[in-house]
């Protein structure tokens, strides 16, 4: 079969290197794609973000899966106007991918099914959501309703910080109309972890657990970014708190967007805080983490690709995932100044000595090609991932190969996984 991956970031090209072990593929296309990418898939001059373009390539190209990586395209409908023309696509349609595009919609949701999450309320009037800060007092957290690409959300931990954030969301709309309202919800205490799940609507296929680390700096210090590295399994998510994030979380979530007649296909990410043995919903997101997804699918013994099909054709039973009893860790290599403003086009060195290195892998998510050189083009350039038989070991192996890849500003932290080994 041929296949299409839309993006073209770390996330992507973990999906098409793992896509491209399945006996069941001919050809991957991937649009736009990077040049890590470029390895193993033919890359289309697309951007993700061109959904009418890509469903003509699609029709052109008689594409029989495409499986769409990041949010934006979700949220303007590509999976709608995909399946409108009779094409098969992983991930869910506009209105189910509300679920990641508005705060509002997803802390109904969990309210009306009794989801566990911070207390909240919605805002769409600046002086409300001040009364209601005063009312409460810090810390307390406030989130642009809209997409505003991980930046939206400020844990504030006095008023004054709160009520600055309302300032700029609403009033300057640093976030465009994504922050026409805020919610603004109770301060969460506890320990992160991120859970994924396959699902066609209705049957659940939960992943392996993982963990990320948001923080741009050592002791989880500096702002938040999009990710500076993961692991998987996430020590945190024992057994018996797994059965619990299916039973109170996960399967609700998606038995409520049924009843509510707005099925969810595709996998589902719930971004949880853990207290005392119990979880709580911080946010969902409509597709895979970047980049959960790189130890993630590292590990997964399974073809994914009929899992992915099964998704897509509301034909998921309740099968099982095999995982390989190893360890994975991703250590993000960011571009100096990252999340902040880079510079960019600095040749990078040891790629092919990483690319000898055993049980490890090297995906680029914001890379570039120069004159024959690779080059950073983003904020986070590489994620280098790698195996071992337990966290420790995956953290040498990954460490090993941060070692021999360089370039001028190179930014990474030291303590990727070191929390799953503080347990
Ligand atoms: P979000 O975009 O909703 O995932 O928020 C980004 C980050 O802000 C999360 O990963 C948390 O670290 C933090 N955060 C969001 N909501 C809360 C909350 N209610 N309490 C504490 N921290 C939060
Ligand atoms: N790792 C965070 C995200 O994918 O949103």
């Amino acid at each position: 079969m041929k296949v299409l991956v839309v993006g073209g970031g770390g996330r992507e090209h973990t999906l098409v290197w793992k896509i491209a072990q399945s006996p069941l593929v001919k050809h991957i296309y991937c649009a736009p794609g990077n040049p890590g990418i470029a390895e193993l898939a033919e890359c289309v001059h697309i951007g993700a973000e061109e959904i009418e373009t890509l469903r003509d390539f699609a029709l052109a190209e008689q594409i029989d899966l495409t499986i769409v990586g990041p949010e934006v395209p979700l949220t303007m409908g590509i999976v709608d106007i995909f399946q409108s023309s009779g094409l098969e696509i992983f991930g869910p349609n506009k209105a189910a991918a509300q679920i990641e595009g508005s705060k509002g919609f997803s802390k109904d949701l969990m309210a009306r099914y009794n989801i566990p999450t911070a207390k909240y309320q919605s805002f769409s009037v600046h002086a409300d959501a001040v009364t209601y800060i005063k009312e409460q007092g810090a810390p307390i957290v406030v989130k642009a309703d809209g997409l505003a690409a991980g930046k939206g959300v400020v844990v504030a931990m006095t008023e004054a910080q709160a009520i600055a954030a309302v300032d700029d969301i609403m009033l300057d709309q640093v976030f465009g109309a994504a922050g026409a309202s805020v919610v603004i919800e109770e301060f969460m205490d506890g320990e992160e972890a991120s859970f994924f799940a396959f699902t066609d609507g209705k049957n659940i296929l939960p992943l392996a657990s993982s963990q990320d680390h948001k923080r741009v700096n050592d002791n989880d210090e500096g702002p938040n970014t999009g990710g500076m590295g993961a692991y998987s399994p996430a020590p945190v998510v024992t057994e018996e708190l797994h059965k619990v994030i299916v039973d109170t979380i996960v399967t609700p979530t998606i038995e409520g967007m049924e009843q509510d007649g707005c099925p969810y296909s595709g996998i589902l990410y719930v971004g949880l805080m853990i207290k005392d043995g119990q979880p709580r919903v911080v946010e969902y997101n409509a597709r895979f983490g970047d980049p959960e997804a790189q130890p993630l699918l590292m590990r997964m013994k399974s073809d994914i690709v009929p899992v992915l099909q099964a998704c897509a054709r509301g034909k998921l039973c309740q099968g099982s995932i095999d995982w390989h009893e190893k360890a994975a860790v991703c250590v993000v290599l960011a571009s100096g100044g990252y999340p902040a403003a880079y510079e960019k086009g600095l040749p990078i060195s040891g790629l092919t000595e990483a690319a000898a290195i055993e049980d490890l892998m090297v995906f680029h998510a914001g890379t570039a090609l120069k004159d024959g050189q690779i080059v950073n083009q983003g904020g986070r350039v590489l994620g280098v991932t790698g195996l071992g038989d337990s966290v420790k070991d995956a953290i040498e192996k990954a460490y090993t190969g941060v070692q021999v890849i360089h370039w001028d500003k190179v930014h990474y932290r030291h303590d990727i996984g070191a929390r799953a080994l503080n347990r």
